[in-house]
Order: structure tokens, then sequence, then C-alpha cells
């Protein structure tokens, strides 16, 4: 009866919690990073090569890396004449994805530090921009959507990446409307409801 109700409070909290940091957008902490390190059922990085169809030489820009459960892969993808640049709020995360990228001897990955509303690359400069179990997190996304549009190439990509479960969660037809209002065209998708590959491009 005890243990009962010890778990029913557990799981109230836990769904108040996910329900506040829900309606308060913000990073995920890096001594959260076990979330990011779990395994990505459907938005797996076999599906994101085959949504983002990286070409050997080009620059692709990933936002909120994370520990890098894709980072080493799209590095590859990319290989040694191209470049991918990782970019993140938190120290930490860059730190953690460049060390694992030493391990593995890749030198095309860059690391810069900032807020993804305010983007510092050039305009028109990337092949492709990829964001899984970010949007959400970012309090002004229209001005991160905007951003993006920028810095694409006119011939560019965008793939955006969910997973429902994630407090953040954003629903496909949310990010439809919401980058079409930054001047991104939505394309194709990978996936389903609850976790899904997008691929979006400059109008
Ligand atoms: C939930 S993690 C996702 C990590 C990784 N993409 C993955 O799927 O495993 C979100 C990442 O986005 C970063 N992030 C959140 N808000 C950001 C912002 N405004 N600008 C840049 N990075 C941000 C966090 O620091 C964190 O690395």
């Amino acid at each position: 009866m005890r243990l009962k109700r010890l778990i029913g409070t557990a799981a109230l909290a836990t769904l108040a919690a996910a329900l506040w940091w829900r309606k308060n957008p913000s990073a995920c902490p890096y001594g959260q990073r076990f979330w990011v390190e779990a395994p990505h059922p459907i938005v797996t990085r076999d599906r994101l090569s085959s949504v983002l169809i990286a070409q050997p030489g080009e620059r692709v820009l990933e936002i909120g890396p994370g520990t890098g459960y894709y980072s080493f892969d799209i590095a590859k993808w990319v290989g040694p004449e191209g470049k991918l640049e990782i970019f993140d709020l938190q120290q930490e995360f860059l730190d953690h994805v460049m060390r694992g990228a030493a391990e593995r001897s890749l030198a095309n990955v860059i690391p810069t530090r900032g807020d993804a509303t305010a983007l510092p690359y050039e305009d028109d400069s990337m092949d492709a921009v990829v964001l899984t179990a970010v949007l959400g997190e970012i309090p002004d996304q229209a001005a991160a959507l905007r951003e993006i549009h920028r810095i694409l190439k006119p011939t560019g990509r965008l793939v955006v990446g969910e997973l429902f479960g994630d407090p953040h969660f954003t629903t496909l037809s949310s990010l439809k409307r919401q980058a079409s209002d930054a001047g991104l065209d939505y394309e194709s998708h990978s996936g389903n409801w609850f976790a899904y590959f997008a691929r979006l491009h400059p109008r």
C-alpha cells in the first residue's frame, strides 16, 4: 500500500515536472545527459542518413549535438574534405563531442558555443542544418528558424528530428507551420507521428 502511494507520488511528480518543462523551454542540462545518451528509437542514425543524404565535402551544421549521438556519423558522411560544425549553448556538450571526435580521429568537427537565435555563420554558407530534440528547448523558435534560413544555401536543406516523450517534443504540423513562417518549406519526412525526421528547404 505504502509502495503504491510512493510510486503514484513519483509518477505525479514526474508528470508535473514534464508539464512545467514543456511550458518553460530550456536547454537539457549537461548533468542530465543520460537522457541523450540513451538509444533513440525510430530516429536512428540510419534514418537520419536516409533523410539527410549527406555528401562528401559538404559543410553541415548540427545545432544542439548533446553528447554526439549523431555527430560522429555525420562527420564520417561528409568525410575529411567536408566539415561538421557543432553549435551548442553549453560548453560541456561541445567538449564532450570533441573528446569523442578525437578518440575516433575525426579532424573535421568544429565546435562553436552560442545561442541558436544568433548563429555566427555567414549567409548562404551551409549545405545542411540538422537538429534533433532541440527546437522545443529554444524559447524563441521563430528566431532560430529565421537564422537557419539565413545561413542555409538556397540549395540547402534543414533536417529536424523529434521523439515523443521528450518534454519539448514538437509535432510535425507545428514544425511545418513555424518553419513556413521562417521561409522554410516542408519537403518530406520519415518515421511516424511519435518520432520522425523531417526534411525542409529554403523557399
Ligand atoms: C535534448 S539535447 C539533444 C541532443 C542530441 N541532438 C540528441 O538528439 O541526442 C538538446 C541539445 O540542444 C542544446 N540547446 C538547447 N537550447 C539551445 C540553444 N538555444 N542554442 C543552442 N543549443 C541549444 C542543448 O544544450 C543540448 O545539447
